[in-house]
């Protein structure tokens, strides 16, 4: 794997790549890379020659009071993990090669879509997640792009972003890795405590809860999101923020629960906020 940080050298590599007809993939990341990044590596030299992956702590999608700081980072951890999956170049720029103005005039907003389910808790953050996936995709022009299904919102607005914009680009969304215990993946799990770690495990029951009910015939979205919540609400710990039945395109609430659909939650596990989701089937 070559590690680049100037867009410049960036696109000179790529050239060569797209001239001699290579099909280039591109995973954006945050860094602090778990199963579920490396499943989007994998997923991404299925279907590509060349697979860039970006590690960027995107500043404008992180509001004040958010994690920015803390956020965790380890750059040589994540080098050896891109190399053993198969990644042909990873682009790490600093904050200043990708808004060197301090950030960005322009932004990419998508106001219905991105005001709702986290959107609600977190304003501005979809508008900072599209802005910089928008500057990722014409930076690296890829062929396919690979995002992971636990972050369900995101995957919708970029989903849309992409045929709203006519970016030339597959959009490539990839199931959820989760633990063995069923906890999502998440860079954001290492601030759980051990007690916290166990609490977060009403997220996933919760969801399996929803399905085994779905399944069993129930379709009707208040009782499916009731389940959900009884279970969280029952945990030491946590807190609900959100528990939502989503058509996967609108994110809006469907009269009836159909195969297809997502089932949503956000919550707090002590000061740590954690999202899951699953498609019902
Ligand atoms: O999912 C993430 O890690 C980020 O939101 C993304 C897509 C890399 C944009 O900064």
């Amino acid at each position: 794997v070559i590690t680049v940080t100037r867009i410049a050298e960036l696109r000179q590599f790529l050239a060569g790549v797209r001239a001699d007809g290579g099909r280039i993939g591109l995973v954006p990341t945050m860094g602090s890379l778990h199963d579920g990044h490396l499943a989007l590596c994998d997923a991404a030299r299925r279907h590509s020659d060349v697979v860039v992956l970006s590690i960027f702590v995107n500043p404008l999608q992180f509001a004040a009071g958010e994690d920015l700081d803390r956020y965790p980072r380890d750059l040589a951890a994540d080098t050896a993990l891109a190399a053993g999956r198969g990644v042909g170049v990873l682009f790490a720029p600093a904050v200043d090669e990708i808004y060197p103005t301090g950030t960005t005039a322009v932004t990419v907003m998508a106001p219905a879509l991105a005001g709702r389910l986290c959107g609600a808790y977190r304003p501005g953050h979809f508008d900072g997640v599209l802005t910089v996936v928008a500057k990722l995709f014409n930076i690296v022009m890829p062929h396919v792009a690979l995002f992971g299904q636990k972050d369900l919102q995101q995957a919708t607005l970029i989903r849309r972003m992409a045929a709203d914009l006519d970016f030339p680009v597959a959009v490539r969304i990839e199931p959820i890795v989760r633990e063995h215990d069923g906890l999502a993946m998440s860079s954001r799990n290492v601030y759980l405590t051990s007690d916290e770690r166990v609490s977060a495990l009403s997220l996933s029951r919760a969801l399996r809860a929803a399905q085994d009910a779905f399944a069993a015939g129930e379709r009707s979205p208040a009782v499916l999101t009731a389940t959900v919540r009884a279970i969280l609400e029952r945990q030491s710990g946590v807190s609900v923020q959100y528990v939502e039945l989503v058509d996967v395109d609108t994110l809006e609430s469907p009269a009836r629960a159909a195969v297809g659909h997502a089932v949503a939650i956000a919550v707090h596990v002590g000061s740590t906020r954690l999202i899951d989701n699953h498609l019902l089937y």
